[in-house]
């Protein structure tokens, strides 16, 4: 799901994707369970992955649109959680540049499980009945897997 129609033909696999050109929390609070039964899919998903604005108000947003929509087992996945101050690191030791989100994604993630995070450090933690797995580099990669 994107804003902007962003469809690539030869796609790999792209048989086994459906795009959907809407913003992200209008779907999430309205019309992605009845998208799923007419897809004839489930409408709980077992993953689903943010990677948008990365801005705080939009990512307090996002999750509370589409919480409800993962699986009792569901992995929610965000990028961007730590894009430090424009500037960030590989694993491989190269560093590249960005720009400074103000924590916006890491902070949604701490309100909502109640936590405080150092994002710049590999981490584990069980929130809100959620196992957190939080990898720092490449503007970060938290992990939040439902624990039933
Ligand atoms: C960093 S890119 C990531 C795209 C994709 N995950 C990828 O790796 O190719 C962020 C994308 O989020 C989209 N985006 C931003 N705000 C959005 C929103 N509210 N709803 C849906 N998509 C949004 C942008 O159009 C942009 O294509």
């Amino acid at each position: 799901m994107d804003i902007e129609d962003c469809r690539q033909e030869g796609l790999a696999f792209a048989e086994h994707w459906r795009f959907i050109c809407s913003y992200d929390v209008g779907i999430g609070l309205n019309g992605f369970t009845k998208w799923c039964q007419q897809q004839g899919q489930p409408d709980k998903a077992k993953l689903i992955f943010i990677d948008t604005s990365h801005e705080y108000e939009h990512t307090k947003q996002e999750i509370a649109a589409w919480v409800p929509h993962l699986n009792e087992r569901g992995i929610l996945l965000f990028h961007d959680t730590n894009m430090g101050k424009g500037k960030f690191a590989r694993m491989d030791g190269s560093i590249s540049t960005g720009w400074d989100n103000q924590r916006g994604v890491i902070r949604a993630i701490e309100e909502y499980l109640g936590r405080q995070y150092d994002e710049n450090s590999f981490f584990t933690d069980i929130a809100k009945d959620f196992l957190v797995i939080h990898y720092p580099h490449c503007n970060g990669l938290t992990v939040l897997k439902r624990l039933s």
